[in-house]
């Protein structure tokens, strides 16, 4: 692991916050994680650009965090994790664009866009990430994904600069999207105008079907894994009979199969097992593999402190 003296240089000058040994499981959404061995808060867009250049430049890893799709085993992360959770301004631009910095909440930007009469995030009303993770993951669902709407994405590079690119030079896939290294600060939408009243009745209609399907009160990490094509995953694991099955305090919802629910201390190895099981049993009985839709990231196993042996 990395200890506090080894981020002296890439931290000098840094604006932002900064923990040390920090749970991770108090910022995912699935309550789950092992500690990062730095846990950082950049106060803005240059702050992120400083770091990025100094942690390549140090070869010490350096990870994005927004803290839903996501899976952080119970060892944690090496290096520095960063949340961009004081990046989170939005903007009109000329035309029916906004702008929005990497870490405003999907469900903010939508509530901004309506209150501008723009319309095409309506699919994102009450979806918990990031707009930085949204961009990374394409993120969407059957009304609409990222790629719908997306004009062009601003990253801060290795090297310390920022590019910009636009969206119709990035190669789209489902829940996919090929971009240059770097570190995602913001993005540039392209909405279309609309009434608001008739905005804010679709992103209504959409966020009460959600809480009628899927067990957003408990804590998860959104949809386990991507629908396979022609098919969705939530029935094939229902009609494998796992509804309710747990692994610990490990989950398959009983209100939607492909959310997995933290009933209290469930454990990153847990989840892991139980996604295995899922994986077998609907391969075993229908010939499909299920692939995660969820990140997963850290080591398995507790770090241990130089000198400890
Ligand atoms: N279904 C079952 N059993 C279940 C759950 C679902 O049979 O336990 C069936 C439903 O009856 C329906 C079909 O599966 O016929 C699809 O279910 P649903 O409408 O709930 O949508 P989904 O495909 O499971 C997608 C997105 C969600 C998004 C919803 C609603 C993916 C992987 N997931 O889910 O996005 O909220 O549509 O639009 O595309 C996310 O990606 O994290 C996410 C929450």
């Amino acid at each position: 692991m990395y200890e506090r003296d080894d981020f002296t240089t890439i931290l000098a000058g840094f604006r932002g916050g900064v923990e040390f040994d920090a749970p991770l499981d108090a910022v995912t959404s699935l309550r789950i994680g092992g500690p990062a061995d730095a846990l950082v808060t950049p106060a803005d867009v240059d702050d992120v650009c400083h770091l990025v250049r100094r942690a390549a430049a140090a070869r010490v890893p350096l990870m994005t965090l927004g803290g839903t799709n996501l899976l952080v085993k119970d060892g944690g992360v090496r290096g520095v994790v960063m949340r961009l959770s004081r990046l989170d301004a939005m903007t009109r631009e000329e035309g029916a664009c906004v702008c929005a910095e990497a870490g405003a909440r999907m469900p903010a930007l939508m509530g901004f866009a309506a209150s501008q009469n723009l319309s095409g995030l309506e699919w994102a009303a009450g979806i918990p990430g990031t707009v930085g993770g949204a961009v990374v993951m394409n993120a969407g669902t059957r009304l609409g994904e990222m790629r719908d709407c997306l004009d062009a994405v601003r990253l801060a590079t290795p090297d310390g600069g920022l590019v910009t690119r636009a969206a119709a030079d990035l190669s789209f896939a489902y829940r996919h999207v090929d971009l240059p290294a770097g570190v995602v600060v913001g993005a540039r939408l392209q909405l279309v105008p609309a009434s608001r009243t008739h905005i804010e009745t679709r992103a209504k209609d959409y966020l009460q079907y959600r809480k009628q399907t899927q067990p957003l009160s408990q804590p998860n990490a959104g949809s386990v894994f991507k629908n396979p094509p022609q098919a969705a995953a939530g029935r094939l694991i229902e009609d494998a009979g796992l509804k309710g099955c747990r692994v610990g305090d490990a989950q398959v919802s009983p209100r939607h199969a492909n959310f997995l629910v933290n009933l209290g201390r469930a454990r990153a190895a847990d989840m892991l097992e139980l996604i295995d099981k899922i994986q077998r049993d609907v391969f075993r009985r229908t010939g499909v593999r299920l692939e995660l839709e969820w990140r997963v990231v850290g080591d398995d196993d507790a770090p241990r402190r130089r000198g400890t042996g």
